[in-house]
């Protein structure tokens, strides 16, 4: 049965500037579900930084107006960590588009937190390329101390 079992995986969740204000039900959810939140804090990020962090989705019509967003207000970043934590926080998550998560995913964060197509609640890496390189961004990175002058403030 051993090749049957789920490997155990970190990955990156994120509750974005409007799921802050559901933070205490979030975190309920996420250890309601099994998960251990093995580092936590809250952050504000500068524009520049949330710019970074979604490098990826740069061009995208929705890039600047998600960067803005990101940048709006604090967030809370954890390192998750569970059995296939990838996939199992991505389901937690829901679709991406607030309305599309509360038609096909009642119970999720996105469908009971988010608020449309950009504000939903909460963020998930989707591989373990990204969840590693996501991690290093929030927990590992010297320069992202959230202190620094023009960087990001670190809230708590
Ligand atoms: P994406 O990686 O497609 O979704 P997910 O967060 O579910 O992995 O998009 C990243 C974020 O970009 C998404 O959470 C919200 C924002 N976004 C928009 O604002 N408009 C859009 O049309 C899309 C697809 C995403």
């Amino acid at each position: 049965h051993q090749a049957m079992e789920k490997q155990r995986a970190k990955t990156l969740g994120l509750i974005k500037p409007d799921g802050m204000k559901n933070m205490g039900k979030i975190v309920h959810a996420i250890y309601r579900s099994g998960f251990l939140i093995n580092k936590m804090k809250i952050v504000q990020l500068s524009p520049a930084d949330a710019k970074q962090f979604y490098s990826c989705h740069k061009g995208k019509p929705f890039y600047e107006k998600l960067c803005s967003f990101m940048s709006s207000g604090p967030i809370c970043a954890m390192e998750l960590v569970a059995d296939d934590g990838i996939a199992k926080w991505r389901t937690l998550l829901g679709p991406t588009n607030t309305a599309d998560a509360k038609a096909k995913a009642p119970n999720s964060l996105r469908a009971h937190f988010g608020t449309d197509g950009t504000m939903n609640a909460c963020h998930g890496s989707d591989a373990p390329d990204t969840a590693a390189q996501e991690l290093n961004f929030f927990f590992n990175s010297p320069r992202k101390c959230f202190s620094g002058r023009g960087g990001s403030t670190l809230c708590i």
